[in-house]
Parts: structure tokens; C-alpha cells; sequence
């Protein structure tokens, strides 16, 4: 993987040019191995390195890097308004308290895992 420098990054042949962003995926076929734990922190790593970073959460339903980052009592609108149009990406971008590089994008959560989720943010705080 190659991390851009200042928004510039090589290309395969090792050409440089302007790019808008980068995508890194984490992904697995199984769970509970760290995906979000992996995600959060190499988010934080990036940003701390002066890459603006958004950390979006794909686990749709049932989020919890919002959790993970410590951001989820300031959740308002999610992926999901943001695909329907009734939020638009400035609204939904949280930005982080400890960081101005980095955002966290928060996935939909229905109402009965946002209440647990509460619970459980308030039990670990
Ligand atoms: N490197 C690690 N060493 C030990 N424990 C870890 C490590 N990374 C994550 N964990 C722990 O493993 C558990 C699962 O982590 P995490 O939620 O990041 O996995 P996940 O792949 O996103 O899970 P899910 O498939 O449910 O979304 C958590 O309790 C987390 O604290
Ligand atoms: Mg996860």
C-alpha cells in the first residue's frame, strides 16, 4: 500500500500525480478479528502523520467505530441519511476532538442497537 504524500501518490508505473484521496479497505470474511480496532487506529495513524483521514464505518446496522473512537454520543446523521439524501457528507463528518486531520463517518444503527449501544458506551466510560 502506498500512503500519499500531500495529496500526490505513484501510480503502478511509478508516475506522480495529483490525486483527490486514497481508499484503504479493511475487510475479512470473518468476524471479530479486528477489523474496526485495525481501522481506527490506522485512521488515527494517518492523520497524526498530517493526511486528512475520514474513517468510515461500513458495518451497516451495526456500527461501533463511533464506539471505538470515542465519538458516539455526538452521532447525529449517518451513512444512511446521506444516501437518501436527507443529510449531506459536512453534516454527517464527525470531527475529532483530538485531532483537526481526522473524521469518523458513522454508519446506520436502528433504534433498539442505538440504545444498547448507549448502554454499553456508558458502561465502558
Ligand atoms: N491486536 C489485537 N490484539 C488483541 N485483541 C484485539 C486486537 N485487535 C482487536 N482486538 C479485540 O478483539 C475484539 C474484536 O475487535 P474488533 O471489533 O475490532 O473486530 P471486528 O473484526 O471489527 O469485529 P466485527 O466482525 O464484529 O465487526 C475487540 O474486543 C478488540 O478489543
Ligand atoms: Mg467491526
Amino acid at each position: 500500500m502506498t500512503v500519499p504524500e500531500r495529496g500526490r501518490l505513484s501510480d503502478e508505473s511509478g508516475a506522480r500525480g495529483e490525486v483527490l484521496a486514497k481508499v484503504v479497505v479493511i475487510t475479512s470474511g470473518k468476524g471479530g478479528v479486528g477489523k474496526t480496532t485495525t481501522a481506527a487506529a490506522f485512521a488515527a495513524g494517518l492523520a497524526l502523520r498530517g493526511h486528512k483521514t475520514v474513517v468510515i464505518d461500513f458495518d451497516v446496522g451495526l456500527r461501533n467505530l463511533d464506539l471505538i473512537m470515542g465519538c458516539e454520543r455526538r452521532v447525529v446523521f449517518d451513512f444512511i441519511n446521506v444516501i437518501n439524501g436527507d443529510a449531506n457528507l459536512n453534516q454527517a463528518l464527525i470531527k475529532d476532538k483530538r485531532n483537526d486531520n481526522l473524521f469518523i463517518f458513522p454508519d446506520f444503527a436502528d433504534a433498539r442497537q442505538g440504545r444498547a449501544q448507549a448502554r454499553w458506551g456508558r458502561a465502558c466510560a
